[in-house]
């Protein structure tokens, strides 16, 4: 244990805690009113109709409002840096009137309240600027990960059928120089539901307008007027889509509504971090992911923080790139991902030893299992010992952290690679499958027992999907698709995904939507996608491919057009680092595949029982296929 008394707020407020324990919902009403400026109260603090929770019943909020509105004033709210190391210092009067006059420009394009607006941006302030001008008005924004492909953003443009959609000619990542206008081309391409792209063009040799739906962000910005009132949007109103993978083939577009959502974030920015006025927070996340939204925009924004935002690969220019900007910008609170560190952490000690890091109060971790070792490397090199680390549990869908150490309100003894407790207001078990509490240091599943308030609302248009992801396998309980423990202390140990859902790099991917790119192409019959451990990015994914009978071509030609065809169709982050070619997959006696037992071939684990296999011969051809390669 460590032993965690650099608590620089020293407020050990256990009766959070306790009021919560007492009555949950009640509690929760606190923090809204006290965490956020409301227009109209609510009628009702928790309207629950299992698996539906509506949070604030008719209670009025805008979150641009709560994010600017509320300090207008030259504090700094936004440190930009390119990849060039050119930066950019916005205030908060700024943003405020960016927001406005881009706010005026949706309106003037016909964005209505509840409208969809898909936004395909890199990390730069004018994506930040789009978020809160769609929640200005009351549109739902959709963001959508700028290194998604084509395809993949297509099919998220036509799920929520989204009018508008915003983008940038280019974005930089290691010099290199990504093509975001044409990739909105093709994903758009004979779509009539979109009626503008709006292109922000960073580079003059791109200005070409392909499209008569183009629109210029400059163009446009220029005239626009910068009055533009905040409209109070009903508490339960939709913030945000944001799709994310999930155990079939089609993402899932994770609906967010406003006052629960905020409520929900800001405590957590605030119990988490213990926010000061003078600190300069920086998390790496990219705001096409659940962290960039919680956590580089709405949480700190609300509580008027400065943040620090990257443009480019966080190992560009060079390794030490993210220890430089924390000694240039006097950054106070980093928020990472454990990859990144293991990343950092194998350049060696000399790298973050030659820079000033003195200015580091609180590190944080999100994301994936935090290793013991990159924990304490973390905790004893970069935080010189001075500085919690916290590890922080939470998924898209949950909105925002329910499980860390919250050095904020609290001082406990941390546990490398334990993400501790709950946060105040949620219930959580670690149950066996039949919903049984396990006994500590017993693997379970993670479950969730009351709704809180950054509860997804649904998904977007598929109530029922909804109901059968998350509320069906357990009665009256969220299944978080997660394996946990607890050790005898009660502290939390996150074990990883129990579903079909693979992590690298700290991207969320399911199996399944690899598999159906993968049978699409004309000389593969069957696939089945699985993952194994790997040192640097947490998981590594490996397919194994059944061709079709007539297949005579060479295998390697394949393997490198399979390979290309998820680049291509998903994203380069959903590229099986391994494909093995079999003639069968092993399946049970009534047709399904073993999942399980495809994960103990690759990853060399004991098999197990095999009652159940139609035909040994599957499984033997699969371990030569993996005992080959690694010869
Ligand atoms: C999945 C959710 C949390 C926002 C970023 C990812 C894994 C997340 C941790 C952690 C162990 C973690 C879980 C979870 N995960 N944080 N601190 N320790 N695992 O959001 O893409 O929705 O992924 O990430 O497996 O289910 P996401």
């Amino acid at each position: 244990m460590i032993d965690n008394t650099y608590n620089n707020n020293n407020n050990n407020n256990n009766n959070l805690h306790k009021n919560a324990r007492a009555d949950h919902v009640s509690f929760w009403a606190n923090q809204a009113k006290n965490n956020l400026s409301w227009f109209t109260p609510w009628s009702k603090t928790l309207d629950w109709q299992l698996p539906f929770a509506r949070w604030f019943v008719d209670g009025e909020i805008n979150a641009s409002y709560n994010a600017l509105d509320v300090h207008t004033n030259d504090k700094t709210a936004i440190i930009w840096e390119g990849e060039d190391g050119t930066s950019q210092t916005i205030s908060y009067s700024e943003l405020l009137v960016s927001v406005k006059k881009f706010a005026n420009v949706l309106l003037s394009l016909d964005v209505k309240k509840g409208d969809r607006v898909t936004l395909y941006l890199p990390m730069i302030p004018e994506l930040v600027v789009a978020m809160l001008a769609c929640a200005r008005i009351g549109a739902t924004h959709n963001v959508i990960f700028s290194g998604f492909s084509a395809p993949s953003v297509r099919d998220r443009i036509v799920d929520c059928q989204s009018k508008i959609v915003i983008t940038a000619d280019v974005g930089f990542r290691r010099k290199k120089i990504i093509e975001l206008k044409s990739i909105i081309d093709k994903a758009v391409d004979r779509l009539d539901f979109v009626k503008h792209v709006v292109v922000l063009y960073r580079t003059d040799a791109n200005v070409t307008t392909t499209s008569a739906k183009d629109v210029s962000w400059h163009d446009l910005i220029k005239d626009a007027s910068d009055v533009c009132d905040a409209i109070p949007v009903e508490s339960n109103h939709p913030l945000f889509i944001l799709y994310t993978s999930g155990t079939t083939g089609k993402p899932k577009g994770v609906l967010h509504g406003t006052g629960g959502y905020l409520t929900h974030v800001t405590s957590t920015f605030k119990w988490a971090f213990g926010i000061l006025d003078s600190d300069v927070f920086f998390c790496t996340a990219d705001i096409g992911w659940v962290t960039g939204h919680s956590y580089v925009v709405y949480a700190p924004l609300i509580h008027g923080a400065t943040i620090v935002m990257y443009e480019g690969a966080p190992d560009y220019p060079d390794i030490s790139q993210t220890w430089k900007m924390i000694e240039k910008y006097g950054i106070t609170i980093l928020y990472t991902a454990p990859t990144l560190l293991r990343m950092l952490m194998g350049a060696g000690n000399d790298v973050p030893e030659s820079f000033n890091l003195s200015s580091l109060r609180l590190l944080g971790s999100v994301g994936e299992p935090i290793n013991p070792e990159v924990w304490r490397w973390y905790h004893d090199i970069i935080g010189k010992s001075r500085c919690p680390v916290i590890d922080t549990w939470w998924q898209t869908e949950t909105g925002g952290i329910m499980i860390s150490a919250l050095p904020g309100i609290q001082t406990i003894p941390l546990k490398p690679g334990s993400g501790t407790f709950p946060i105040p207001g949620v219930n959580m078990d670690v149950v066996d499958k039949d919903g049984t509490p396990v006994e500590a240091n017993t693997k379970g599943y993670l479950i969730i027992r009351d709704p809180w308030p950054g509860m997804l609302l649904t998904l977007w248009e598929n109530d029922e999907k909804y109901n059968k992801s998350y509320w069906s396998r357990y009665r009256n309980c969220y299944y978080s698709g997660d394996y946990a423990k607890k050790d005898s202390d009660g502290y939390l140990w996150l074990l990883g995904r129990a579903d079909d859902v693979i992590n690298v790099a700290g991207h969320r991917i399911g199996t399944a939507e690899i598999e159906s790119c993968l049978v699409e192409h004309s000389d593969v019959a069957e696939s089945a996608v699985c993952s194994v451990p790997d040192d640097l990015r947490g998981e590594e994914i490996r397919a194994f491919v059944v061709p079709r009978s007539e297949f005579s071509d060479e295998f390697s030609l394949l393997r490198d057009d399979l390979l290309q065809k998820v680049r291509d169709d998903i994203s380069s982050i959903a590229v099986p680092s391994k494909i093995y070619f079999v003639s069968k997959l092993p399946k049970t006696r009534s047709g399904k595949i073993m999942r399980r037992l495809i994960k103990s071939i690759v990853s060399k684990s004991p098999i197990g029982d095999l009652s159940t296999l139609d035909d040994r011969n599957a499984v033997t051809e699969m371990q030569n296929a993996v005992d080959l390669d690694h010869k």
